[in-house]
C-alpha cells in the first residue's frame, strides 16, 4: 500500500490540442504552476484477491477508461498481473475546470511507483502520469514547470524553478462547482478537427512558450501573467470557432474577467486572469499585492494558492 498526494496546476501557457491522443503528446509545449492548498489524496492498495482493479474516487466506485490506462501500463512496467484498490479524493471540485485529473493522475503515477515497487525516476514518473493526463505530467513537481512537445520519452514535465523561488500568488475564484459539459480531452478532439484557429493557435502559443520561457528568466513576472491572460483569451478564442462551439465561461466568469481589466487600468493593481477549461476563474498575482486582491474580489468565493509542492508519497508500507 503507498498513499501520495499531488496537487493541480493552472497552465500559464496552455496545453490545449494533442499531437497523439493515445498517449498524450501536445501539439503545443505549454508552462504551469503547481498550486498549493489544492490537493489530491490516492493511495494505492495492491490485493491478490482482486480480478480487475477497483477505483473509488471521492467515495464512490468509478470506472475510469484512464485509471486502467495507467494502471495496465504500471502491470505492464511491473511485469505483475496483479489488480489494486485505488482510493482518492480531492479537495476541490472534480472535473469542473480545477485540474483535477492533474493532480488525480500524478498522483495515482506516484502512488502505484511505489506499491508496485516499480522504481521509476522523475522522467518515469511523468511520463507514466501524461499517459493518465497531459496536465498531471507538469504535477508531478512543484513551482514553474514546463512541458515540452516531443516523443513518448522527451515530451514530459520538468521543474523550471522551485516554488520557493517563485514570487506569484493565485486566487482561484468559484463561480460554479457543476461539472463541464465537454471533457478536456474531448473539446482538444473537437477544437483540433474543426476549429479554423486551430493551425494558428498552435503556431502563436508555441511561441508565447518560448516568450514566457525568456520571461521567465528574467524575472519579469508581470509580463509573463500579462502573456499568460493573453494566451488563456486565445484558447477560448479557439473553441468558440470550433464546431460544435464550445464556450466554457458562465456569465459570473465574464464578469471577473471585466472586474480584472477595471481594476488593472483604473488602480493600476498587478492583477491577470486565466480560465482552463471550465467557468471557474483564477487570478494571478504576485505575493505582494495578495491582500489589495483580496479586498478589490472580496465579494466573490476566493481560495489563496501560493507556489505548491511536487507530488509526494506521504504513506507506505
Ligand atoms: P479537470 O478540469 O478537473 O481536470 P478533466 O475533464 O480534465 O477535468 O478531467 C476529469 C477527469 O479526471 C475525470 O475522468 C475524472 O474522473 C478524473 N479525475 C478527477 N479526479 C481524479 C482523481 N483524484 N484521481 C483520478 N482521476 C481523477
Ligand atoms: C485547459 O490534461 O485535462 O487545463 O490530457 O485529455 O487529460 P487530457 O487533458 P487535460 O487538459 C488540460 C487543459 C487545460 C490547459 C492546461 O492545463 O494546460
Ligand atoms: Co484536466
Amino acid at each position: 500500500m503507498a498513499r501520495a498526494i499531488a496537487h493541480p496546476n493552472i497552465a500559464l501557457i496552455k496545453y490545449w490540442g494533442k499531437a497523439d491522443p493515445l498517449i498524450n503528446l501536445p501539439a503545443v509545449p505549454s508552462i504551469s504552476l503547481t498550486l498549493s492548498e489544492l490537493e489530491t489524496s490516492t493511495s494505492v492498495t495492491i490485493d491478490p484477491q482482486l480480478n480487475q482493479d477497483v477505483f473509488i474516487l471521492n467515495g464512490k466506485e468509478t470506472i475510469n477508461p484512464k485509471v486502467e490506462l495507467m494502471m495496465n501500463a504500471v502491470r505492464k512496467i511491473a511485469k505483475k498481473e496483479v489488480f489494486a484498490s485505488i482510493k482518492s479524493s480531492n479537495n476541490f471540485p472534480t472535473s469542473a475546470g480545477y485540474a483535477s485529473s492533474a493532480s488525480g493522475m500524478a498522483a495515482i503515477a506516484l502512488a502505484s511507483n511505489q506499491a508496485y515497487e516499480l522504481g521509476l525516476d522523475h522522467d518515469g514518473l511523468a511520463r507514466l502520469a501524461r499517459l493518465g493526463s497531459g496536465s498531471a505530467t507538469r504535477s508531478i513537481d512543484g513551482g514553474l514547470v514546463s512541458w515540452p512537445t516531443g516523443t513518448d520519452v522527451s515530451s514530459f514535465g520538468r521543474a523550471i524553478l522551485p516554488p520557493e523561488e517563485v514570487p506569484l500568488a493565485v486566487f482561484s475564484v468559484t463561480t460554479t462547482a457543476a461539472n463541464k459539459k465537454i471533457s478536456s480531452t474531448d473539446a482538444m478532439q473537437i477544437v483540433s478537427s474543426t476549429s479554423p484557429y486551430y493551425p494558428t493557435w498552435v503556431q502563436n502559443s508555441t511561441d508565447d512558450y518560448f516568450k514566457a520561457l525568456e520571461l521567465i528568466k528574467k524575472s519579469k513576472w508581470e509580463d509573463l501573467l500579462a502573456l499568460a491572460q493573453n494566451n488563456a483569451l486565445k484558447m477560448h478564442a479557439v473553441n468558440l470557432a470550433a464546431r460544435p462551439e464550445i464556450i466554457y465561461w458562465q456569465p459570473e466568469s465574464l464578469a471577473i474577467m471585466q472586474q480584472v481589466q477595471k481594476i488593472q487600468t483604473e488602480k493600476q493593481i498587478p492583477v491577470y486572469f486565466s480560465l482552463d477549461a471550465g467557468p471557474n476563474v483564477k487570478l494571478l498575482t504576485l505575493q505582494k499585492w495578495v491582500k489589495e486582491v483580496a479586498t478589490e474580489f472580496a465579494t466573490w468565493d476566493l481560495q489563496l494558492s501560493l507556489p505548491g509542492k511536487g507530488a509526494q508519497i506521504i504513506d507506505q508500507n
